[in-house]
């Protein structure tokens, strides 16, 4: 007997323990989160929440335009009459003059646009102890996009299940257990509740609190309305809280409205939860999988096997610290790190009303205030993290709200070239956005605040979303109207330099140099101002060649204003080399302050541009190499975001050895036990442009095709894998579908590539390997038919 009950009680764990995950695409762990950075995160694009799995459940609750305040117009109205004056100063080498001056008249009053913050908390107490809960597990889906715990508790067994759905545009719960438990449900938030009520009248058991970004009413106001449903048992109200007893099952789907998209904001959580609960949990869970488990699984991933299967299975903290603390070959841990990045950006950032892109840290954010205001960074962050998103198949899915905050930023941008440059057409950003779009100057320093270019910055991405999706009517009624709306600016800003049409005042994002012996404080340290950046210049010459490039798609190579781009592009000053055969950074060879600085500007035109590829310059390529390995051994890529980038260098280098270890050093040095990226390793702030920015260095290691060639494995070192590996579904710029396999050495197997639109296909292999295409020796490019697969092979 005491035999039969012990082995009863023996199976019942091993069953538990011996659930399974995939080490590619679960996170999973046994114990509950401590803190922020430890909590599973999901959404919806504009919802996300973030699960503690903690015995009283506490849910982390966004919403991506719960900000800090309403739009103020902050510039100042000294800058139109300096400027130019600044610029004079620069160009008569006063630049320690030119920086205060700048800094005193072109900068704000008031230097800090808006915050992102947190929109609250669900709690759910079911009067349970940490001690008494067994089995434990608490994990995350990354291609369904559920987070869960399911663990034992006085013999019953019991789940907790969240998703937030894209489609039905909430957010929801089901706690269920065997055996019937009761539960206090509340919502909170650290500040500014204007009220917060529980009732359960007409049998809506409804939980509703208004707050916002004031402690009265009036600011960018939101309400945050939860509904119960349960299977049994009852539902009461007590003040702001709603008590469950004896229920087996205990839903609770959530919205968050703002005054930002409704003005109606209550009624609108009214109208989408009296949806969400006609339809019920099983019709809302399967609609939410299926929209998230589509985008998710455009792309498949195989980094190669992770030999020792343990480890693989191991839960996720456990196989971080290990491949932290020595070397070891858990691939399937960087194809972890893959998938959930592809999760995060589904849940961060999908189409919808005045959809806002991720920010920085995606929309997940437990305080109301975030590291450097969880903002819009527009000179690096935000591009970053969008650079994954066209090759991963995702584009179409998620850039959109990256274009929606460049409209809603477009006016802004229009009024500030007026109002701070008196420039009356074209429009002007500088390094930060809120989701207002403030275009204005942001804190106050010589090195970031007076950087007039992410506007050309962001318009890349305009001809980068058209080569992966082919989207022509995006292209004609969107994204060319703001490519003209931009070079509109510089063609009033930019002036005649040393034979060039050059920027200024200006900088390069946040290097500093020492002043020059011809300068007027010789040796000072740390100035930022100059005209003439290497990154401003690069930057034209890209946005210029896309206008060019969506008037030739859209059958009008002609039209004035792509002649104009053209003319405009011949004019702009060229990448020169310094000393030491580096790009040079600034107008002229200055001592840098800091050689180690995480940004890497000026290699803006090895990635995400092209002007530096091997393939293009190899002059410039070799430049560009002499500079990247010169900040690396300064110490740099000491920020996870930076990290990524350097890596995508490497790749763009073709050097896969440096770029695989970059990307290593990433996990090693910057992720989280949850896997989000932090600034600088554990302890510093989570920001999710590096978890992208992984994303796009796996990607180029794999394949590029930003110089017309379909480059297949250009990066991927030999010795990575002894399963070797492969990928399906990835996307090339000219209209083509890849599938790909390596072998132990990374060398190709076989690639299958469909024509999605018939366009010529050039093909490249590793180091211009020879290869065959259905059987036929590779000799030149191959006019392709829509539809068809076209199969690569060694020659
Ligand atoms: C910015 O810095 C300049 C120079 O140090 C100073 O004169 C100005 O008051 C500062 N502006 C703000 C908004 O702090
Ligand atoms: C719910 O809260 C009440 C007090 O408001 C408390 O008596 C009860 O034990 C709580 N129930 C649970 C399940 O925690
Ligand atoms: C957790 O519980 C849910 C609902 O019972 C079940 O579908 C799921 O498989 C469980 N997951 C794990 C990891 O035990
Ligand atoms: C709660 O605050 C909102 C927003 O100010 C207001 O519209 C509503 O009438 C208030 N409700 C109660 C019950 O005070
Ligand atoms: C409501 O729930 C919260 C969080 O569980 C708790 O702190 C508070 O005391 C509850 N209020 C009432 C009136 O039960
Ligand atoms: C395999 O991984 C498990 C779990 O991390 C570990 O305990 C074991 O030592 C590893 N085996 C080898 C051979 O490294
Ligand atoms: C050129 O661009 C401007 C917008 O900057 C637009 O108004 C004009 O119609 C365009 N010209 C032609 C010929 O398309
Ligand atoms: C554009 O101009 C070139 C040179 O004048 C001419 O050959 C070409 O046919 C024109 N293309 C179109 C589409 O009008
Ligand atoms: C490469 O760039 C350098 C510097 O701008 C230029 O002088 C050279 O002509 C370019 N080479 C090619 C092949 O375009
Ligand atoms: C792969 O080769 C590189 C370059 O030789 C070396 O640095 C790295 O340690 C090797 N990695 C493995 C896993 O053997
Ligand atoms: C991989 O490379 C090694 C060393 O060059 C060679 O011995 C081995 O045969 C290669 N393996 C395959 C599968 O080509
Ligand atoms: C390509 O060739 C270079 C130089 O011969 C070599 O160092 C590099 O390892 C090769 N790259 C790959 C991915 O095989």
């Amino acid at each position: 007997m005491l035999f039969n009950i012990l082995s009863l009680v023996l199976l019942s764990i091993t069953t538990a323990r011996c659930q399974t995950f995939d080490g590619k695409t679960f996170l999973h762990y046994t114990s509950p989160a401590t803190q922020f950075t430890e909590t599973l995160p999901i959404g919806n694009g504009r919802l996300g929440l973030g699960m503690y799995g903690t015995p009283a459940e506490q849910l982390i609750l966004n919403e991506d335009s719960t900000w800090n305040s309403n739009f103020v117009n902050r510039v100042n109205p000294n800058a139109k009459g300096s400027w130019q004056r600044v610029r004079s100063e620069i160009v008569d080498n006063k630049w320690f003059e030119a920086g205060n001056d700048g800094l005193r008249n072109m900068v704000p009053e008031d230097d800090e646009p808006g915050r992102y913050q947190n929109a609250g908390f669900l709690n759910v107490d079911m009067g349970q102890e940490q001690s008494g809960m067994s089995n434990y597990v608490r994990w995350l889906d990354t291609i369904n996009g559920i987070t869960g715990t399911n663990y034992t508790y006085s013999g019953a067994q019991i789940s907790r299940i969240a998703i937030a759905s894209y489609p039905d545009g909430v957010m929801a719960m089901r706690i269920a257990s065997d055996q019937p438990f009761s539960a206090n449900v509340s919502f909170s938030r650290a500040a500014n509740i204007y009220n917060s009520t529980a009732t359960t009248d007409g049998g809506k058991n409804v939980l509703l609190t208004y707050s916002g970004s004031n402690s009265q009413p009036g600011g960018l106001d939101f309400a945050m309305q939860g509904r119960v449903v349960v299977d049994q048992g009852s539902v009461s109200a007590k003040s702001s809280n709603l008590t469950v007893t004896n229920v087996k099952t205990l839903d609770i789907f959530m919205d968050i409205e703002t005054t930002y998209r409704q003005s109606d904001y209550k009624g609108q959580t009214d109208t989408v939860l009296d949806a969400a609960v006609s339809k019920g949990w099983n019709t809302i869970f399967s609609n939410a999988v299926q929209d998230h488990s589509k985008i998710a699984s455009a792309v498949t991933m195989d980094l190669g096997t992770t030999s020792n299967t343990s480890l693989a299975q191991s839960p996720t903290d456990q196989r971080l610290t290990a491949f932290k603390s020595a070397e070891n070959d858990d691939n399937e841990l960087m194809t972890l790190v893959y998938n959930f990045g592809r999760h995060l950006m589904i849940s961060s950032s999908r189409q919808g009303t005045k959809s806002l892109p991720a920010n920085l840290v995606g929309l997940w954010l437990d305080e109301l205030t975030a590291a450097w205001g969880g903002r819009f960074t527009v000179n690096i962050n935000l591009e970053m993290n969008y650079w994954a998103v066209g090759a991963g198949n995702m584009a179409a899915d998620t850039q959109i709200s990256l274009f929606d905050l460049m409209d809603v930023a477009r006016p802004r941008g229009d009024q500030m070239a007026k109002d701070m440059y008196g420039i009356e057409s074209g429009i002007v950003f500088h390094h930060n956005l809120d989701l207002w779009g403030d275009a204005a100057p942001v804190d106050n320093g010589t090195r970031y605040t007076l950087w007039p270019m992410s506007a050309p910055w962001l318009s890349t991405h305009i001809m980068e979303h058209v080569r992966f999706t082919n989207d022509l009517d995006f292209l004609k009624n969107r994204g060319l109207p703001f490519l003209l709306d931009t070079s509109a600016f510089y063609d009033s800003f930019l002036f005649e330099y040393d034979g060039n049409m050059v920027t200024g005042p200006s900088l390069s994002p946040e290097n500093g140099f020492n002043i020059p012996a011809n300068g007027d404080k010789p040796g000072y340290q740390n100035e930022g101002m100059d005209i003439a950046p290497a990154m401003d210049n690069q930057l034209l010459w890209q946005m210029y060649a896309d206008i060019d490039e969506a008037y030739q798609r859209l059958g009008d190579p002609n039209n004035t204003n792509a002649t104009h781009a053209r003319d405009m592009q011949s004019k702009l000053r060229p990448n020169f080399l310094g000393s030491y055969g580096q790009i040079l950074e600034w107008r002229e060879e200055y001592v840098d302050t800091t050689p180690g600085i995480t940004h890497i500007s000026p290699l803006w035109g090895l990635h995400p541009g092209k002007q530096f590829s091997p393939l293009i310059n190899d002059t410039l390529a070799e430049g560009a190499r002499k500079l990247l390995d010169n900040r690396m051994a300064n110490g740099g890529g000491a920020n996870g975001w930076s990290r990524t980038w350097v890596a995508s260098c490497y790749a763009r280098l073709f050097d896969g050895v440096a770029a695989w270890a970059n990307s290593q050093e990433t996990l090693k040095t910057f992720l989280l036990s949850n896997l989000w990226n932090s600034d600088s390793g554990p302890g510093s702030p989570f920001q999710i442009d590096g978890n992208f920015g992984y994303l796009s260095t796996i990607q180029e290691m794999l394949l590029q095709s930003h110089t017309g060639i379909i480059h297949l494995l250009p990066a991927l070192p030999a010795n990575v894998s002894t399963s070797g590996g492969s990928f399906k579904g990835l996307l090339a710029r000219q209209g083509f579908s890849v599938d790909m396999s390596w072998d132990q050495n990374a060398s190709l197997k076989q690639a299958t590539i469909t024509s999605n639109l018939g366009n010529e296909l050039s093909l490249r292999l590793t180091n211009g390997t020879n290869i065959k295409v259905n059987g036929n020796d590779y000799t030149a490019p191959l006019q392709t038919t829509k539809g068809q697969t076209y199969t690569v092979t060694l020659a």
